[in-house]
């Protein structure tokens, strides 16, 4: 932090979201200096599968570095550090050049079904759960390693290197093969009790340590910017990269969720509660994830929903035209028009459920067959009717990873919110009345980019720790309270919410082999 007279000191934080790529550069005070995102897409070849161009990514990466450096017009040798985070668990193959072998299968592909049950016959469930701290998962890493091994041999036999996205990002910026604890967590490969890689996991699958990168903490240094990176960017080789964190981990650090008693949900295209926790605590039916966390030996336990924010953008981009045109002439943001419509509709909907599996569930199911529902149509419902149904079931499907992590014994003294849809005041709401709760937001919108920028003053020796550096930048800014007649209609709802899954479980197996 830098004292009177000293020169500035300048972060980046990189966040490789599933929508887009989003790059913040910062001042030592977490103040944002400029900021450039670039979307790109998501290719769903088949139901339940779900892949991106690791391609994409870097040339986001690439093109929002130049412009924040252009942007922010300091002297280049002032920005020291970079931070990356990114969506979490997708799978990149790259040959002996360092070259993409194949689309990368990323964190919301249900396709591996199969190849969990063969983890499973491999080893038992609870040795998967004592070693990765989960049972094997359909979205993780490995299974997507065995996967492709299976389908596409000829694709396993040139690869010589498994990375994570970001962790591609890092190889594409600085040649490094590298991970760091909270993203290679979620491989499945980890032991993560013991932050290193799991030996015993490793040849159980026959996966060859080598084709992995080696393992850091969230704030070490894992390399320094190539000279042609540094090049096109206008950024100088002195620039630090250090491991960063996945998302939701990054996003702890963002929002100050760096001690026991301190959670936050998050709503981006995924949604998650998620608790820091200095021990490794584990749900042994596995509905809930255990990972490293950002901050030296602690740990944190989140429940994901696959279809939150996603959810919502499906709806509007399918059945909102109108809205988006209006938006466009208005020059409003078309969720403004979304949350407007909402605040017509009552909590309850109008006794209108929305179940929001369309990629699979998670926690609490575990169920990449699931897809999503509207329950109680009803000839008097609107659209609005629909759009407010749609984040309750979002927020319900919250509520289910909180209720988890209240029977764990998971106590949450502060409960933060952030991501896209924590901007919107009706989904703070409905997440504050289920949770009984209040729910709190920071000043900084920033969240995982500006926890990746915190890592990397962490590992420049800007800040003295994660948690040091979080206590002097991170500041609340508001606070929303339940309010307790909206919480009993929800809490109805939500047994009525939690009571289709069950009566539809057989069912989803036969929609999937139809
Ligand atoms: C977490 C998860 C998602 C992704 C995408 O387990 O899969 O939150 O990280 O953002």
């Amino acid at each position: 932090m830098a004292g009177k007279g000293e020169k500035m000191r300048y972060l980046i934080g990189i966040d490789i979201g599933t929508s887009a790529t989003k790059t913040v550069l910062f001042d030592s005070q977490g103040t944002v200096i400029a900021s450039a995102s670039q979307s790109y897409p998501l290719y769903q070849p088949e139901n339940g599968w779900a892949q991106q161009r690791p391609e994409d990514w870097r040339d986001a990466v690439l093109a929002t570095l130049k412009a924040v450096v252009e942007e922010a017009a300091i002297p280049a040798d002032q920005i020291e550090g970079i931070g990356l985070s990114g969506q979490m668990h997708g799978l990149v193959m790259l040959d002996e050049k360092g070259e993409v072998l194949r689309p990368s299968i990323i964190w919301c592909d249900q396709r591996t079904g199969e190849e969990v049950e063969d983890m499973l016959r491999l080893m038992p469930r609870e040795r998967w759960i004592q070693i990765t701290a989960n049972p094997p998962l359909t979205g993780w890493t490995a299974a997507k390693i065995l996967w492709v091994r299976k389908h596409e041999p000829e694709v396993y036999v040139r690869c010589r290197h498994i990375l994570l996205p970001k962790d591609y990002i890092r190889y594409v910026l600085t040649g490094v093969f590298a991970t760091e604890v909270s993203d290679a967590s979620g491989m499945q490969l980890l032991d993560v009790p013991g932050r290193c890689w799991s030996d015993e996991v490793l040849e159980t699958l026959s996966i060859d340590k080598a084709l992995l990168g080696r393992v850091y903490e969230s704030c070490e240094v894992t390399g320094q910017l190539l000279p042609e990176v540094a090049a096109k960017t206008g950024l100088t080789c002195a620039v630090k990269v250090v491991g960063g964190a996945g998302d939701n981990a990054a996003a702890a650090i963002g929002t100050g969720v760096v001690r026991d008693g301190d959670a936050f949900t998050t709503i981006g295209t995924s949604g998650v509660v998620f608790a820091h926790s200095s021990a490794v605590a584990i749900d042994p039916a596995g509905r809930v994830h255990t990972c490293c966390c950002a901050v030296p030996g602690a740990w944190h336990i989140m429940g994901v929903t696959q279809g939150a924010g996603l959810s919502l953008k499906w709806f509007k981009d399918q059945f909102c035209q109108d809205l988006v045109q209006k938006a466009g002439e208005q020059g409003v943001d078309v969720y403004d028009l979304i949350n407007e419509a909402v605040s017509r509709v009552p909590a309850g909907s109008d006794r209108l459920l929305y179940l929001p599996y369309l990629m699979g569930e998670r926690t609490p199911h575990l169920d990449p067959d699931c897809r999503g529902v509207f329950f109680g149509l009803s000839a008097i419902h609107t659209k609005a009717h629909l759009l407010r149904a749609v984040m309750e079931g979002v927020a319900y499907s919250l509520g289910d990873c909180d209720q988890i992590l209240k029977e764990m014994g998971i106590s949450v003294s502060r409960m933060m919110a952030c991501g896209g849809g924590a901007k919107s005041p009706h989904w703070r709401q409905m997440l504050a009345d289920l949770y009984r709760c209040p729910v709190k937001t920071v000043e900084q919108a920033e969240g995982p980019a500006l926890g990746a920028a915190i890592l990397a003053g962490v590992g420049c020796k800007i800040y003295p720790s994660v948690e040091e550096a979080c206590d002097c930048l991170i500041r609340e800014k508001s606070s929303t309270e339940p309010i307790l007649k909206e919480a009993d209609v929800y809490a109805a709802c939500h047994s009525l919410y939690q009571k289709l899954y069950q009566s539809l479980k057989e069912d989803y197996k036969l929609l999937a082999r139809l």
